[in-house]
């Protein structure tokens, strides 16, 4: 089983309503381990290169705009089969879509303010862990409790 890292942003709506700690406390207590973390005030440019694959889009501007409204928490986690684990914790895109247990289920309303961003795919997990980390960002290190995650 080959583990793998993803890309995970703890959105503007989500740092200003007192959130992170929730958030982060889903993903450890899931076994999920933090090989990365940082807050930033992302630049516009940087936001436009995250959601570049939505250029031309209706909702490209808005959530430009949303993102670069107010500091975020950018992570790197890492686990086994991730990317898909935690595009399962965050839930649907649209909050009201979301299912209860989800993070966006959870605690989001609507599609504009959906508390968080995970990589939904290798390629594009690569692609954003690039841009928003640098290497020495990153740690690898062993978890205490990872022998007793695995069989
Ligand atoms: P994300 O990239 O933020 O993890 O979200 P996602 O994969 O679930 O959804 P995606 O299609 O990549 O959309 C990126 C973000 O754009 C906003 N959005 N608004 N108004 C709309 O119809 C609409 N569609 C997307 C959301 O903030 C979404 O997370
Ligand atoms: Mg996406």
């Amino acid at each position: 089983m080959d583990k793998e890292r993803t890309f995970v942003m703890i959105k503007p709506d989500a740092v200003q309503r007192g959130l992170i700690g929730e958030i982060v406390t889903r993903f450890e207590k899931k076994g999920i381990k933090i090989v990365g973390m940082k807050m930033i005030k992302v630049s516009r440019e940087l936001a436009e290169k995250h959601y570049g694959v939505h250029k031309g889009k209706p909702f490209f501007e808005p959530t430009v705009n949303y993102i670069v409204s107010s500091p975020v928490v950018a992570m790197v986690l890492e686990g086994v089969n991730v990317i898909e684990t935690v595009r399962k914790m965050m839930g649907k895109t649209d909050p009201q879509e979301a299912g209860p247990g989800t993070i966006r289920g959870d605690y989001g309303q609507f599609i504009g303010r959906n508390i968080i961003h995970g990589s939904d795919s290798k390629e594009t997990a690569e692609f954003e862990i690039k841009l928003w980390f640098n290497k020495e960002e990153l740690c690898d290190y062993t978890r205490i409790d990872e022998e007793w995650l695995t069989e």
